[in-house]
């Protein structure tokens, strides 16, 4: 038996089809195989390979060029604290100082309990909410040391676990099975949009 389940296995044949080049399905692939266990392990790069058809190098080559990819295990929430010039300015350098305490933990280091990684990043592109940090891809700023710390404890309770996903749990992967819908779902929502449209313009000229 290999090490992705069956389930990984079979959405990631239904990917695979969706793609003229099958290795154009070596991220998605590693999305779901990273979801499966936090990160991407040396037998899922190998399975992965085998299913894409390139060497396991040039996945481990791929994986390791993006940030949303981790090689090693890391923790169920990985916090990323942007330190460049917009957040430095707004006091990011004290902030990461604060997490590294408050967390007992290094930069790029996980919790004794597993709950969090800690990594420094360059800029999120929240600089309007600058300091900023992102926790599993999730905005959270302008943040001081009280709002990080109050931050954390909502992670941990649970209380944000709607709002912030599991590290490694990525929707997107999972909606791009609605390619596969059949010629009259896809005729369905169109009918459905162009009502909606007709009702819209109606509601707009009797309003005029
Ligand atoms: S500089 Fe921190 S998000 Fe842009």
């Amino acid at each position: 038996m290999g090490h992705l389940s069956e389930e990984i296995i079979n959405k990631a044949n239904i990917l695979l089809e969706i793609y003229p080049n099958k290795r154009s399905a070596l991220i998605p692939l590693c999305h779901l195989a990273q979801g499966q266990d936090g990160y991407l392990t040396p037998e899922a790069i190998v399975e992965i390979a085998d299913l894409v058809g390139v060497t396991p190098a040039e996945v481990r080559g791929t994986a390791s060029f993006y940030d949303m990819f981790h090689l090693e295990p890391v923790g169920k929430h990985v916090v990323a604290m942007c330190t460049n010039i917009a957040c430095m300015l707004r006091g990011a350098d004290e902030l990461l100082e604060h997490a590294q305490e408050s967390l007992d933990v290094g930069i790029g280091g996980t919790t004794q309990d597993g709950q969090f990684t800690l990594e420094e990043a360059e800029c999120l592109a929240g600089c309007n909410n600058a300091p900023c940090v992102q926790v599993n891809h999730r905005f959270f700023g302008p943040l001081d040391n009280e709002g990080f710390d109050r931050l954390v404890e909502d992670l941990r309770s649970g209380k944000l676990k709607d709002e912030v996903p599991e590290h490694g749990v990525l929707n997107r992967v999972d909606r791009n099975y609605g390619l596969k819908a059949t010629p009259d779902q896809v005729q369905a929502e169109r009918d459905v949009m162009e009502s909606a449209k007709k009702e819209r313009l109606a509601k707009k000229s009797e309003a005029n």
